[in-house]
């Protein structure tokens, strides 16, 4: 059967599908393209998938946050599975443009939970992020804790989807995963990301700022654990069974932390990215920004105990992979 993924086009969706292709499912892919980062971007990850698909993956350009939009573009598709990856990310933007964090995050999440229902999904596995644990003192991050202080509306919204979940879950008995992604990074990642705008200065011998004064950590999470960890997540569902899932609730419902369990410094990721570019950074010291936290760090043992999950690249080989992948993009995409 067929596997609605949203947000094909962004990064960790772009490589979902892509594994999805690989072990011969067919793929309906969602993406508005919108401008949040280069468009161009997300049309050559859709021509990697294209190339690796072929007739096996559709792709609609449809904004999720429209309802009626979005039951035109899928009248007629059919499909028994969702990964909904769609979203407005990134914090500090969520401090100047709220209404696309609305439009994207809730109305679109609501619209996906319609839809699921509507279909009487097999399994839909949503986003959710790491940044639901806000400031929260107690490492590392346990999917356990109380996690109602968001400090982002980005964080906010992310949270408030994992609660609609629920309801849908209680209401309808839709079986759910939520994953509390921990800062995801590969090739074909984000170029409002610290990796990517580190890495592009640094090549091009610019200055690159550094937040609280190099004093953050990272859990960060490399895309094939990733990809690995959501689709071990979506072959095995949550069994509506009355008993208490990963997260506290007693519905088909569970959420996982999906991260590294390893936190890294700030400064020796800037230091790994220097000996992958081959050259030393210019830093400029900045204090911590609005809505950002200073460490982050995934309990990974739900995860890893239900459905096998076991992220296993060392960030150095990792970062390695990223740069080699962004000279290749950065020679292509000038011509060079
Ligand atoms: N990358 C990370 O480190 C990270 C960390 C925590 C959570 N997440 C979450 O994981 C998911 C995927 O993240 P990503 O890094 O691939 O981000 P991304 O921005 O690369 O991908 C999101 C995609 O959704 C699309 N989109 C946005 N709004 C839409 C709308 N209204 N209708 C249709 N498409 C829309 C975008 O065009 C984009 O291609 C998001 O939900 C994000 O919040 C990511």
């Amino acid at each position: 059967m067929t596997v609605l993924v949203t947000g094909a086009a962004g990064f960790i969706g772009m490589h979902v599908t892509a594994a999805l292709l690989a072990r011969g499912e067919h793929v309906i892919g969602i993406d508005n393209f919108n401008d949040y980062y280069s468009p161009e971007l997300k049309e050559a990850r859709i021509a990697e998938l294209e190339r690796i698909g072929g007739d096996r993956l559709t792709i609609h350009r449809v904004d999720i946050g429209d309802d009626s939009e979005l039951a035109a573009a899928l009248a007629g598709e059919d499909f028994d599975r969702i990964i909904h990856l769609a979203a407005q990310a990134g914090v500090r933007y969520s401090l100047d443009n709220p209404s696309a964090y609305v439009r994207a995050n809730l109305a679109g999440h609501v619209n996906i939970l319609e839809l699921a229902r509507q279909i009487k999904v097999r399994h839909l596995v949503y986003a959710s992020s790491s940044s639901v644990y806000g400031a929260n003192k107690t490492m590392p991050f346990r999917v356990e804790d109380r996690v109602d202080q968001p400090i982002s509306l980005y964080a906010a919204t992310k949270r408030a989807d994992e609660l609609m979940s629920e309801t849908y879950a209680h209401l309808f008995r839709i079986p759910q995963t939520g994953l509390r992604f921990f800062t995801v990074y590969g090739p074909w990642g984000r170029p409002d990301m610290a990796l990517w705008k580190f890495t592009a200065s640094i090549l091009s011998g610019k200055p690159i700022d550094v937040y609280n004064h190099g004093n953050m950590r990272r859990d960060f999470t490399y895309i094939d654990d990733i990809v690995d960890g959501v689709i071990r997540s979506l072959d095995r569902p949550p069994a509506d069974d009355g008993l208490a899932k990963a997260g506290g609730y007693q519905t088909p419902h569970r959420l996982y932390n999906i991260g590294n369990n390893r936190p890294e410094p700030l400064m020796d990721l800037i230091s790994t990215i220097e000996r992958a570019c081959g050259r030393k950074a210019e830093l400029n010291m900045l204090p911590m920004q609005d809505g950002d936290v200073p460490a982050t760090f995934a309990d990974i043992a739900a995860i890893s105990r239900e459905v096998g999950y076991s992220p296993s690249t060392d960030i150095e080989i990792g970062v390695i992979q990223f740069v080699d992948w962004f000279r290749t993009y950065q020679g292509s995409a000038t011509g060079g």
